[in-house]
C-alpha cells in the first residue's frame, strides 16, 4: 500500500463521503473510511477499507491512523438534520463539535497537515443578499449550523497556530447520485427534497408536503441551489490539491449559483419519472430561509471548480435511477 497517498475519510459510508471516496480513488489516492455506521452503510464503502469507529473514540482513531498513515483527512462524519438539531441540540454539539475536536486533536498529534471539512450554507443563516458570497455574515439559525460554524472557527485557529492547512467547504443542497449508480443517497428518515419527491413517484410515500407556498419567490415556494454530489466530490479533490500546493487555508462555497423553487423541482421530477407527484401544502418550517443560492465565483476562480453534473435534469435523472436501484440496498441495510 502506498501510504503517501492515503486519505482518512470520516463519514465515508455516508452520502457525500461515499461519492468522495470514489472521486479520490479515481484521483489516485486510497480512501480509508472511518465511520461508526450510525447513519451510513457498509455497502457504500467500495473504494478502500472500512474501519468502523467513532470520531469521539481517541484510541480507535489512533489505531487507524497508525495503521494507514494518511496524509490528509476529509471530515464528513456528523449529524446533519436541521430539525433534529433543534430538538436535541446536545446530540449535535456532542457529535459534531466534541467529535470534531477529538478528531482534530488526534490528527494534530499525528502531524497530519491537511484537513478538509464539510461545512454548510447553514452557517449563513437567513441571508441578507443573494447570491451568498463567502464573506456574507455568519449567523446560523439552528444548532446544526452553529455546530458547523464552531468547527470552522476551531480549524481557523489551528491554521493560525501553524498546525494545519485547511479547506472549509460550505455545501449548498447536495443532490443526485453517482452516474454509474455505484452509490447514492439512503437516509432514514429522508429529509432531502429530491429523494422525498421521488419516493412519492415510486409509490413508497403517499404525498409530498410542501412547507409553505406563500414566500415572496415567484411561485411562493422556497428556492434552493442544488449541487450534484459527484461535483461536490470533485471539489474535495481540487481543494486538497490546492491546499497541498499553496499550504493555505481556504473557505469556499460549493453551489452552482442557480436556484430552483420547490414547485419547479416537483414538476421536473414528474416529467423525468413520468409519474404524478401528489402534494399538499403545509405550514412554513421555522428556520427555512426563503432563498439560498450560492455565489460560485470563488470556487471557480480559486479551485477551477465548475459543476459538470449539476443541471437540474441530470441531478433528478441520476437520483431517479438510483431510487429505483435502491430497494435491494435498503433490504440489505435492514439486515445490518
Ligand atoms: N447532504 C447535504 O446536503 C449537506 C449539505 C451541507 C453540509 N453537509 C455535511 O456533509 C457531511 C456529510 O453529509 P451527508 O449528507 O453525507 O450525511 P450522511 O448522514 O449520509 O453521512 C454522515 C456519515 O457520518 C457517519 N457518522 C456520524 N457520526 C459519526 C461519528 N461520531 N463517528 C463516525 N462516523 C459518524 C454516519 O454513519 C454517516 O455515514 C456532513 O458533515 C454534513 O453536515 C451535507
Amino acid at each position: 500500500m502506498n501510504h503517501e497517498k492515503t486519505i482518512l475519510i470520516t463519514g465515508g459510508a455516508g452520502y457525500v463521503g461515499s461519492h468522495t471516496c470514489k472521486a479520490v480513488s479515481e484521483a489516485g489516492y486510497l480512501p480509508v473510511t472511518y465511520d461508526n455506521l450510525s447513519r451510513g452503510h457498509d455497502w457504500s464503502v467500495k473504494w478502500g477499507p472500512l474501519e468502523v469507529g467513532d470520531i469521539r473514540d481517541k484510541d480507535r482513531l489512533d489505531e487507524v491512523i497508525r495503521t494507514y498513515h494518511p496524509i490528509a483527512v476529509m471530515h464528513f462524519a456528523a449529524f446533519a438534520y436541521v430539525g433534529e438539531s433543534t430538538e436535541k441540540p446536545g446530540l449535535y454539539y456532542d457529535n459534531n463539535v466534541s467529535g470534531s475536536i477529538n478528531l482534530i486533536e488526534t490528527v494534530r498529534r499525528h502531524d497530519i497537515r491537511y484537513f478538509i471539512f464539510s461545512s454548510s450554507c447553514a452557517t449563513y443563516g437567513d441571508p441578507e443578499q443573494i447570491p451568498i458570497t463567502e464573506n456574507h455574515p455568519l449567523r446560523p439559525i439552528n444548532p446544526y449550523g452553529e455546530s458547523k460554524l464552531m468547527v470552522e472557527r476551531i480549524l481557523r485557529d489551528y491554521h493560525a497556530a501553524g498546525q494545519f492547512h485547511t479547506a472549509v467547504l460550505r455545501y449548498f443542497n447536495a443532490a443526485g447520485a453517482d452516474p454509474q449508480l455505484e452509490t447514492g443517497e439512503c437516509h432514514d428518515p429522508e429529509t432531502h427534497l429530491i429523494p422525498t419527491i421521488l419516493k412519492v413517484a415510486t409509490g413508497e410515500n403517499a404525498a409530498l408536503e410542501i412547507h409553505g407556498d406563500d414566500y415572496d419567490t415567484g411561485d411562493g415556494t422556497c428556492i434552493r441551489d442544488f449541487v450534484h454530489v459527484t461535483d461536490l466530490a470533485s471539489g474535495h479533490v481540487k481543494a486538497l490539491d490546492y491546499i497541498r500546493d499553496r499550504k493555505d487555508a481556504i473557505t469556499v462555497n460549493l453551489g452552482t449559483g442557480n436556484g430552483y423553487t420547490v414547485n419547479e423541482v416537483v414538476r421536473m421530477s414528474e416529467s423525468i419519472s413520468n409519474r404524478p407527484v401528489a402534494r399538499s401544502i403545509g405550514n412554513r418550517r421555522p428556520g427555512d430561509a426563503p432563498v439560498l443560492v450560492a455565489s460560485a465565483d470563488r470556487a471557480k476562480q480559486m479551485l477551477n471548480w465548475e459543476p459538470k453534473f449539476s443541471d437540474l435534469n441530470t441531478i433528478i435523472s441520476t437520483a431517479w435511477r438510483w431510487e429505483q436501484r435502491l430497494k435491494p440496498y435498503r433490504n440489505s441495510a435492514d439486515d445490518d
